[in-house]
């Protein structure tokens, strides 16, 4: 029985983290789970799943959930925890030996740390963590398995591998809702658009940055940490069916590729059982004569220039890619409010970029700084 904690609990990983889990509850056991606005569907997991500790970071609603079970006997027992300290908890100190980091944002970055300091295995999906703080990260010499679904690929085609003999990394993109639409038809584009991706149900940030293309942008300096690689060694190719979901080319220019259904519960149960593979019970059986032609495109980063922009990020080095991502997120943010433009996103992340001056060898304390100074940056740019 391998004992799980989820950060992200009530997120779109972490419901299909459960999901796995729910299928082979004679393999897991769920001892901590974590949630921050969604205290409904919190208490539904924390019954059925009965964790020992449950972080709610939001303090208000963690008081609501603490009256809603206060009068219930079936919950005691269960501890309850809030902020950093709550989701540091659920990652760190929770009697488990796998973390699933399923929060969204840099939120994620000190809870991974603190797990990996505690020894434990990483299911890692919040992938600002790695675009943020991937050199400190990956200097910690963790057992990382990646459940993107671009880097549980890649981790696939490279086991049993060399480094030495990898030519390059390519990473496949749906393209997202906009592919093929020109610059002048995305200036009045809106929200509910951008939200409508055409092949995976994910939470709304992620979802954004699939319409930018940002978030192939932040998967390639993923992947730079997660696989030890230069940017120049990392390419993006468009594969708008999402079957393929990356590949690798080695030196005597054989290609490995790594298909399936687009269903995040293929690589979260990989990451779960590695190194063995289990039954994927409950999950379709890839057809490819269903799935019919599968066809590659360039990127066009002209349309979307958020893609070259963490390309720039990640070659300047330093605290770069913490300043692109905590703009993004803030801007992503006010763009689901409604308060700003679809290509007010690259314009001000461009602007960020100008103007941050990164530290050298940066550590935790200057990573956190350049996330905070971004924020501030970009929330006085646009005036909020
Ligand atoms: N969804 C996918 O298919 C997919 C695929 C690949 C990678 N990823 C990556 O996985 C991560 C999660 O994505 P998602 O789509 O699952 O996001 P999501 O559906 O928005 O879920 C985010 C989770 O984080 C929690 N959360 C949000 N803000 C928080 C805060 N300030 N403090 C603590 N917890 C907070 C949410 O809690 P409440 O809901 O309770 O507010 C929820 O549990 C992202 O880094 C994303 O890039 C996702």
């Amino acid at each position: 029985m391998k004992k799980i904690s989820i950060i992200g609990s009530t997120g779109s990983i972490g419901r299909q983290s459960l999901d796995v889990v729910r299928s082979n509850t004679d393999k897991f056991k769920v001892t901590a789970i974590s949630g921050n606005e969604n205290i409904e569907l919190l208490y539904e997991q924390t019954r059925e799943f009965m964790p020992e500790l449950v972080a709610i970071y939001s303090e208000k609603q963690a008081l609501e959930f603490k009256k809603k079970i206060e009068n219930d006997s079936s919950f005691k027992g269960v501890e309850i925890m809030t902020g950093l300290e709550g989701l540091n908890a659920v990652a760190a100190d929770s009697d488990s030996s796998m973390v699933i980091t399923a929060v969204v944002g840099m939120i994620g970055l000190v809870p991974t740390i603190e797990a990996i300091k505690k020894g434990k295995d990483i299911a890692l999906s919040n992938k600002e963590t790695m675009v943020a703080g991937g050199e400190i990260v990956s200097r910690l010499g963790a057992r990382i398995i990646p459940v993107d679904s671009e880097h549980s690929a890649i981790f696939q085609c490279l086991n049993g591998e060399e480094m030495e003999s990898v030519e390059k990394l390519i990473l496949t993109a749906s393209g997202g809702p906009f592919r093929g639409r020109t610059r002048k038809e995305l200036l009045k584009v809106s929200k509910a658009d951008a939200l409508r991706h055409p092949n995976w149900e994910m939470g709304r940030k992620i979802t954004i940055d699939s319409a930018t293309l940002m978030n192939k942008g932040l998967e390639v300096i993923e992947a730079r940490w997660l696989f030890g690689i230069d940017a120049d060694r990392i390419d993006v190719i468009v594969h708008p069916q999402s079957i393929i979901h990356s590949m690798v080319e080695f030196k005597d220019k054989s290609v490995i590729a790594q298909m399936g259904n687009p269903d995040m519960r293929i690589p979260i149960q990989y990451a779960l059982t590695y190194p063995q593979r289990k039954e994927g019970k409950g999950i379709e059986s890839l057809d490819l004569l269903k799935a019919g032609r599968l066809t590659f495109e360039k990127p066009d980063c002209e349309t979307f220039p958020c893609l070259k922009l963490a390309y720039e990020a990640l070659r300047l080095g330093g605290t770069y890619a913490a300043a692109l991502n905590a703009a993004n997120e803030v801007l992503v943010e006010q763009f689901l409010n409604d308060m700003i433009g679809f290509y007010d996103i690259p314009h001000y992340i461009e602007k960020t970029l100008e103007r941050h001056s990164s530290a050298k060898e940066p550590g935790i304390e200057d990573i956190l700084a350049a996330d905070t100074w971004a924020r501030e940056f970009v929330k006085q740019q646009i005036a909020i």
